[in-house]
């Protein structure tokens, strides 16, 4: 029999995997540095036993009542936006990815090129006329892309979060044309807090950080053959821009909201050309 010691622990657990059944590599991978960095961090800490009891009791919280709160938790510690940087790494001119967040639907309704995403109005709000071009790394059009966006209402709220909206209010999905073209009427997004209510609320004010996002629109841009490129574009004149509380905002990926020119039937115009990966050169 071995002693279980503080200095030995880590070593034991990890000859312990795979000992009844074989894993699969990616399995020993993943747990040997997850045993490694968890046992490490409680040596650093000098975790309690308190502390651990307090922890699973936080984590439990998170996932209770369908909440699913784990991918807030992950964001609000920048972990999302690492592993989305680790996932896509960029090259040459392609266009920066960031973070999906917990906002994204499925099926958001194709709707015809430059037609709008609004449902319902707000008061107060300002529309834009969001266009540009997608295309592939040489500068060729891609024909056909869907450019499926999401965005936050003028309260803050994704409609799906929001009982007052209808349901796909400010989401939609666009086809680009023969020249690669994407054009959609949305309205300017404003700087949101994320849900505060459950255990997301909690690690915000444990961290003493706050939950706020600066104002951006959401786009996921497809077409055969390249890699599915899933970002958020900034507005410039934005708060928090300095001080996202998920880490994911980058400087290529912030766009103007100009003033739109006289006699367009929107306020504002912001242009964004997207470059996608050829999947043969993808990781
Ligand atoms: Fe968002």
């Amino acid at each position: 029999m071995r002693d279980v010691t503080i200095e030995n622990v880590t070593e034991l657990v990890i000859a312990s995997l795979g000992r009844q059944r074989p894993i699969a590599p990616r399995a020993r991978e993943i747990l040997e540095a997850l045993i490694r960095h968890l046992h490490g961090f409680c040596r650093e800490t000098r975790l309690n036993h308190t502390e651990l009891l307090e922890a699973c009791a936080f984590l439990g919280r998170a996932g209770a009542g369908g909440r699913e709160e784990y991918i807030l938790l992950a964001d609000l510690l920048g972990v999302e936006v690492l592993v989305d940087m680790i996932s896509n790494p960029v090259a040459a001119n392609e266009t920066i990815s960031t973070v999906l967040g917990p906002f994204f639907r499925e099926n958001a309704p194709v709707m015809p090129k430059g037609t709008s995403t609004v449902q319902q109005g707000f008061e107060g709000q300002e529309t834009v006329y969001i266009e540009g071009y997608v295309r592939d790394p040489d500068g060729k059009p891609l024909a056909g892309a869907i450019v499926n966006v999401w965005e936050d209402a003028p309260n803050g709220l994704y409609e799906n979060h929001d009982p007052d909206q209808p349901d796909y209010n400010l989401r939609g999905r666009f086809e680009t044309d023969e020249n690669g073209h994407y054009a959609f009427r949305a309205i300017r997004p404003v700087p949101y807090a994320i849900p505060d209510g459950g255990a997301a609320g909690e690690l915000i004010r444990f961290m003493g950080h706050h939950g706020m996002r600066p104002a951006h629109v959401h786009m996921m841009v497809s077409h055969d053959g390249y890699r599915r490129l899933v970002t958020q574009i900034y507005d410039s004149s934005s708060d928090w821009l300095d001080d996202d509380s998920v880490f994911a905002v980058k400087e290529a990926l912030v766009g103007e909201f100009r003033r739109a020119p006289e006699g367009a039937d929107t306020d504002l115009v912001l242009r964004y050309d997207f470059v996608l990966r050829r999947m043969d050169q993808a990781r």
